[in-house]
């Protein structure tokens, strides 16, 4: 693994303010440009959890996944956000990262995880790269939500894309912990 995961905290806020606007090219067109760490802070809580995707290598922030929409009871049910961010993107650590954080998602709470069942991630039709990331992470297309995420001024159609426990075989070699 050249990657590991973990929640945000205050002291990242530089380096996370940075890796966004480096990359606002790269994430601008597909979703929001929002660089603002205290705020995102501000809302973890029990519908949301943001992981952060960490090089092994130099500490650089490869990338953010947040875990939105956390429903519990009977759909235990959360939805994927990502994005990647510059020099990291496109050499295969974000996938690496977004394995860890499924792997997370898919875990018992007594050990650690988030006791999910099932996970979406949703993405524009013309989104090829994030297309390829949910199926290389073994998402299914389940349907055709129009209309279904306001995202740069407009509500914007989206494929989507579903995974659940059943369907989640592990992490390559196993459990890194
Ligand atoms: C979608 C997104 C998160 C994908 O991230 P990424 O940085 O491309 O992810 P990775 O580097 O893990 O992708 C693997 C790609 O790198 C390539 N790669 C290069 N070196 C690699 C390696 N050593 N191991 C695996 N893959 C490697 C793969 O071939 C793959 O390319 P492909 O998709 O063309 O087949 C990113 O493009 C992004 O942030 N987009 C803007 C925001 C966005 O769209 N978010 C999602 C909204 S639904």
């Amino acid at each position: 693994m050249r990657v590991t995961i973990r929640a945000p905290k205050p002291s990242d806020t530089d380096a996370y303010t940075e890796a966004v606007l480096r990359s606002a090219d790269h994430i601008g067109p597909w979703n929001p440009v929002e660089a603002d760490l205290p705020g995102l802070l501000q809302k973890q809580g029990p519908g949301l959890r943001t992981y952060l995707i960490v090089d092994n290598g130099d500490g650089g922030l490869v990338g953010k996944c947040n875990v939105a929409n956390i429903a519990l009871g009977r759909f235990c049910n959360a939805s994927l956000g990502y994005d990647s961010y510059l020099p990291y993107a496109g050499t295969g650590r974000m996938t690496e990262g977004l394995r860890l954080v499924v792997d997370r998602c898919f875990t018992a709470q007594r050990d650690g995880g988030l006791g999910l069942h099932r996970l979406e991630i949703n993405v524009q039709p013309d989104n090829q790269r994030s297309s390829a990331m949910a199926k290389r992470l073994g998402f299914r297309m389940e349907g055709y939500s129009p209309r279904m995420l306001y995202i740069n001024d407009a509500w914007r159609d989206h494929e989507r894309y579903a995974l659940t426990a059943e369907e989640w075989p592990g992490l390559p070699g196993g459990d890194p912990s």
